[in-house]
């Protein structure tokens, strides 16, 4: 009954097991656009063949993190699953009991590939099946571990994830190689979930660009490659100047190298970045103190009733210099690099991000940073990248926490 709402293919996700010609397969790999059903429909899937084909057995269910699969899993298992089957969640042991019509029960233990425990949790188990949710995103050693705890005869390997850069091991490794380790490979677009509307379709196509659209919206391998950031100054630089809203001051902090500081102001669903400073120790021949710093800091204010000013996490000393003047309310920013230029990228495209034109210094930079070509990961190149930093510390520190914006995430 529930199965007339899916696609074709998410169907093929959902029953390859029970389908003649691929019971031979001994696992399956999404991989495609986001929000294309890979998730819904593997785990679906996921948990009718397992409840199907085995009693007493234990099973691992592996995202991101345990909270990113409680997100993304635990809630399609009550709406998808919970007419047929009785499922009970024990937090305290991260573990789900499944029983099914005919008393069938098995156990499901949740484990997050990120999580710094997880290695040595997965290493003592016997699994009869394993689904690991955005593999892509998991440590490779984890993954191997987990595929090794599979010694349960009849055990199926159960993969879904977005497209990274070609380089990347999953891709290498299983993906290309799906045949000769008789996976069944589907590749997921966003015409393949029946509920996505075209309208929401033309929203995610619209926060995304370059390397990163191609991956996320078209499916596709490619490398993150030329510049980091689409600045378009007729989009980005504000035609207006805000007046009132809520002030932040943000800081890449450098001695020898440079030292870069904005003032935003965040109003009516924009923050606008007002003015800067930008100082060069190396270039100037001259290094500044972070007394002079502190200054240059109350004078960017300009008397702005400033709500924090967000500082680069390792400038110990000068965040213990704004501490000790009691002028501003401090805080060490979030600096994890690509889900901030993920952040950024987005808030610019929806135009959320503007920059006064006086910014001279981030304009420039938009013009230089770029991704570094050829490796194996995602990786920016580190110059030009000084107010760069300071654009991602104030997102992903103070805008990530407005409602609006979190979705962008
Ligand atoms: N056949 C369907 N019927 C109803 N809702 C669906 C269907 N397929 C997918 N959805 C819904 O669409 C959204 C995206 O699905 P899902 O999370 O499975 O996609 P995904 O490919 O795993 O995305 P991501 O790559 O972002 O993790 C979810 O809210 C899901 O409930
Ligand atoms: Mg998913």
């Amino acid at each position: 009954m529930i199965y007339q709402n899916f696609s074709k293919r998410q169907m093929l996700a959902l029953t390859w097991w029970n389908r003649p010609g691929l019971q031979g397969y001994e696992g399956i790999i999404c991989d495609g656009a986001i929000r294309s059903g890979k998730t819904l429909s593997m785990v679906t899937g996921f948990f009718l063949w397992s409840m199907a084909h085995f009693d007493g057995c234990c099973f691992g269910l592996c995202g991101r993190t345990v909270g990113a699969l409680r997100r993304n899993i635990l809630f399609y298992l009550d709406a998808w699953l919970g007419q047929a089957f009785q499922i009970r969640e024990s937090r305290s042991e991260n573990k789900l009991v499944v029983t099914g019509p005919e008393g069938k029960r098995n156990t499901y233990y949740l484990f997050g590939g990120q999580d710094e425990s997880a290695y040595k949790l997965i290493q003592g188990v016997t699994l009869a099946g394993v689904l690991l949710d955005e593999a892509a995103l998991m440590p490779r050693s984890f993954v191997e571990q987990a595929c090794a705890r599979c010694s349960v005869p009849g055990s199926k390997l159960w993969f879904n994830c977005n497209p990274e850069g070609p380089e990347h091991w999953l891709y290498k490794e299983w993906i290309l190689k799906a045949r000769e380790k008789k996976l069944l490979h589907l590749h997921f677009t966003m015409e393949d979930n029946p509920a996505l509307d075209p309208q929401i379709r033309l929203r995610y196509a619209s926060l995304y660009t370059g390397a990163f659209y191609r991956r996320y919206i078209l499916g596709q391998w490619c490398m993150a490659e030329g510049l980091v950031y689409d600045f378009q100054p007729d989009k980005h630089i504000a035609k207006e100047i805000p007046t009132t809203g809520r002030y932040y001051i943000s800081v890449d902090y450098g001695t020898r190298n440079p030292f870069s500081a904005g003032i935003w102001c965040v109003s009516q669903g924009k923050a606008v970045r007002l003015r800067e400073f930008y100082h060069s120790g190396r270039e100037s021949g001259r290094m500044l103190t972070d007394e002079e710093y502190h200054d240059a800091l109350v004078k960017l204010a300009g008397g702005l009733p400033v709500e924090t000013v967000v500082v680069d996490p390792s400038a110990a000393s000068f965040i213990a210099t704004i501490r000790r003047h009691g002028v501003f309310s401090v805080r060490k920013a979030r600096n994890d690099v690509l889900a901030g230029i993920h952040l950024v990228s987005g808030l610019m495209q929806k135009e959320v991000l503007q920059f006064a034109p006086q910014c001279k210094d981030t304009i420039r930079e938009f013009s230089l940073y770029r991704w570094e070509e050829n490796g194996q990961t995602d990786r920016v190149i580190k110059e030009n990248d000084h107010a760069m930093d300071d654009i991602r510390y104030f997102c992903a520190t103070v805008l990530h926490r407005n409602k609006e914006m979190r979705r962008l995430e």
